[in-house]
């Protein structure tokens, strides 16, 4: 790290359809000057998150603002406190919140998601699993999936960063999980490193995706009792297949939607087509979004870290080098290429 300069990661221009490195560019700005109330925060780690493909478009889908070309990226960070002048926050402290994608920021607190304390679990975990990946999977399957024991969980995009803690903590309440992913090893990783009950691919071995239809046969022969909770992190064909299977008063939690987040601002998403499935079963599929949970992100800390003290909870990172290289790791997670959660070392 270069302690004279700030490097940021700027939006160079909006991408037409998946984001890649080339919508960035690297320029280096003033290091922030630190006011009253206020504190500097060195960037440790960034995180690389699908929910930044939302910020580079205009839809009406979007949650939040978005950002524009020669904006810094925006991005969640595990940084460190070097300098500050508020009554909450010394020197040293290590804090998880929004900080975007450059080495200084200025924080006044409110940014903060959880503060981190390495004495619990070690640096890296609370980029993934503390933050923004275990939130999801935690409060997801809190308020919404709410797994019994012996329910059957099914969940996509199985072996990521949020999936991958979805299927260990129901699989930790009792359930019998079953993850749907992209290739044989990833199934493999599935079932060995994060304990699913079984796991099946959304493709064949030549790459072709299965059509809704195939895909519903070997999500029944994964799932034989049917499905109670669905944790929905693509949307696309994969939700489409599961429909028919649902058990009587199944909870689907829509969580993400990657499988059709190339799709451009107007272009038609899969419709309401599951209507007749969610009336004969009493379905409850509710929009689940992790910022409505931030202000209580420091109860899901004890549970989750419990977890991982028990042996119940694996959790992986896939690290990159460089805030120059940010730009790479958020291109490679949208491909699929991340084994776990896909965060940058910047100092
Ligand atoms: N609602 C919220 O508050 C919230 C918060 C966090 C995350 N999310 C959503 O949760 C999902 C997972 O996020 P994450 O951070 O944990 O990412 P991740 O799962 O670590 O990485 C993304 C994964 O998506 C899968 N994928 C990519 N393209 C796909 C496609 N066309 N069809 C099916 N799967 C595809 C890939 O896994 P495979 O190799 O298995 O295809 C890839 O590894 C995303 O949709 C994200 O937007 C939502």
């Amino acid at each position: 790290m270069n302690a004279m300069i700030n490097r940021q990661v700027i939006v160079d221009n909006l991408p037409a359809g998946l984001p890649e490195a080339s919508n960035f560019r690297m320029e280096n700005g003033e290091i922030p000057v630190c006011g009253e109330g206020q504190f500097l925060a060195r960037c440790l780690y960034i995180s690389v998150d699908p929910y930044m493909v939302g910020r580079l478009k205009v839809s009406s889908a979007a949650y939040t603002a978005g950002v524009e070309p020669g904006d810094v990226m925006q991005c969640y960070t595990v940084s460190e406190i070097i300098e500050s002048k508020h009554a909450d926050y010394k020197v040293g402290d290590k804090v998880y919140g929004s900080y975007n994608m450059q080495d200084y920021a200025i924080g006044d607190g409110s940014e903060v998601i959880v503060r981190v304390d390495t004495d619990l679990l070690p640096l890296e975990a609370w980029q993934g699993l503390m933050g923004m990946a275990g939130q999801t999977a935690y409060w997801g399957l809190e308020t919404i999936g709410q797994p019994k024991e012996g329910e059957t969980v099914l969940v996509s995009a199985a072996v990521g960063s949020v999936g991958s803690l979805v299927g260990q903590i129901a699989k930790a309440r009792g359930a019998r999980v079953v993850g749907i992913t992209s290739s044989a090893d990833k199934c493999k990783q599935a079932l060995e490193t994060f304990g699913y009950d079984a796991a099946i691919t959304y493709r064949d071995t030549d790459g072709r995706a299965f059509t809704p239809t195939e895909l519903t046969a070997k999500i029944k022969e994964a799932c034989p009792d049917g499905i109670d909770v669905y944790f929905d992190n693509t949307g696309g064909d994969i939700s489409e297949a599961a429909w028919p299977l649902y058990n009587l008063r199944a909870r689907i939690i829509i969580c993400g939607r990657i499988a059709v987040s190339h799709l451009k601002p107007g272009e038609p998403d899969i419709g309401l087509r599951d209507q007749g499935f969610m009336i004969a079963s009493r379905i409850r599929k509710e929009g689940f979004l992790v910022f409505d949970h931030w202000h209580k992100a420091a109860e899901a800390v004890g549970p989750l870290a419990a977890l991982v003290k028990e042996g119940k909870l694996n959790y992986q990172t896939d690290v990159m080098e460089g805030i120059e290289n940010a730009p790479l790791a958020f291109e490679r997670m949208l491909r699929g290429h991340n084994v776990g959660k896909q965060i940058v070392k910047v100092a």
